[in-house]
């Protein structure tokens, strides 16, 4: 199957690539490359022995998306193309406006002219906001705390709205919870520039030695440390979890991915210091305004209409991280 995968050369879209690739798709990526860089087309290339198609560019260019559909034969689109973070959302909220919804708009425009009425979206567990209790199940309550979470449930409603006015659609949102980890080649992971917002790319750049210290925001919250509690899921198994959805697009869907089991701030930081031998200061800071004391998700969904389960553990997360983060020294 030919696969668009916008935002392909990012850190989630490269491991899905690489799956969709080795189960025999072929993933054709559009990327404007604003946060990933053009040899992640190599790599993938390195880890499958198969050279992804790329179109460097955006997504919001409907002659570029034009092109695409009618040198390709597009069967199904993931969309990942988008910002993501949280805290440049509050300061550019129009910027995350135009690009993530703007985006999507021209994207499914498009994907119209052409009759490919298949997609499945990157969504967040973040437009649960402060869910109520936990596990969350996908039929909680939404309430996003932020313009990029906002984004993504605007852009939930937009894709609901399409679907209504044409069930021949077959839309699939995976909200998906904390993607860390990266493959087990070393070749491929999250590549943050400057100051990560997210806690692993930050505990990775204390481990090299480029950041002096992590800061663990607030120690009060009401989970058994009092640090804050997230349902951390392995890169690898998330890339799997939209293979099971291409293969399972029927209608309008909606499935939670991740692992459903919390860790804390701590329980990560010692998780990785033990896995990989290394040792990660860290501060205790004051809490973080919007942060919430637990988010984990319940994936029963997901195994039961799809028959995906995450199966790597948080080892695995840890030690592959490192191992990529070795080779982003080495290649300094
Ligand atoms: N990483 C997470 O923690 C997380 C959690 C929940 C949801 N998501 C969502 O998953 C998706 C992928 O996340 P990621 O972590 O791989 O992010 P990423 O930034 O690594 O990848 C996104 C890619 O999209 C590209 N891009 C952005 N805007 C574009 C545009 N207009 N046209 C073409 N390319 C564009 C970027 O260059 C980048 O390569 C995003 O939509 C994100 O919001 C991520």
């Amino acid at each position: 199957m030919n696969v668009l995968v916008t935002g392909g050369m990012g850190y989630i879209g490269s491991h899905t690539c690489v799956e969709l690739t080795n189960i025999g798709h072929n993933p054709i990526i559009i990327d404007n490359l604003s946060n990933s860089k053009p040899e992640v087309q190599d790599k993938i290339e390195k880890i499958t022995g198969k050279r992804p198609v790329f179109y460097e560019g955006d997504v919001a260019d409907k002659s570029l998306l034009n092109k695409i559909f009618t040198d390709n034969k597009i069967e199904a689109v993931i969309h990942f193309a988008g910002y993501k973070a949280v805290g440049e959302s509050v300061e550019k909220p129009l910027m995350y406006y135009r690009n993530n919804i703007g985006n999507t708009v021209a994207l499914c425009e498009v994907m119209t002219e052409f009759n490919c009425k298949n997609i499945i979206f990157s969504s967040s567990a973040t437009v649960y906001g402060a869910p109520k209790s936990v596990p969350i199940n996908e039929d909680f309550e939404l309430h996003c705390t932020n313009p990029y979470g906002r984004t993504k449930y605007m852009i939930e409603e937009i894709l609901r709205d399409l679907y209504i006015s044409d069930n021949t659609w077959n839309i699939t949102l995976l909200r998906y919870f904390n993607p860390i980890g990266a493959h087990d080649s070393g070749l491929i992971g999250e590549d943050p520039q400057g100051i990560p917002n997210n806690l692993m790319p930050y505990i990775m750049k204390v481990a090299l030695g480029e950041l002096p210290c992590l800061n663990v925001f607030g120690n009060d919250y009401n989970t058994h440390d009092g640090t804050g509690v997230r349902d951390y899921i392995h890169v690898v198994d998330l890339a799997k979890g939209h293979i099971k959805a291409l293969e399972n697009l029927n209608g309008m869907s909606v499935y939670n991915l991740g692992t459903g089991t919390g860790y804390s701030v701590l329980d990560l930081v010692k998780a990785f210091e033990k896995e990989n031998n290394i040792k990660v200061p860290y501060e205790i800071k004051g809490r973080r305004p919007g942060d919430i004391d637990s988010c984990f998700a319940n994936p029963d969904k997901a195994l039961k209409e799809l028959g995906w389960k995450a199966e790597l553990n948080v080892e695995q997360m840890c030690s592959s991280v490192w191992k990529y983060a070795q080779n982003y020294i080495n290649k300094k």
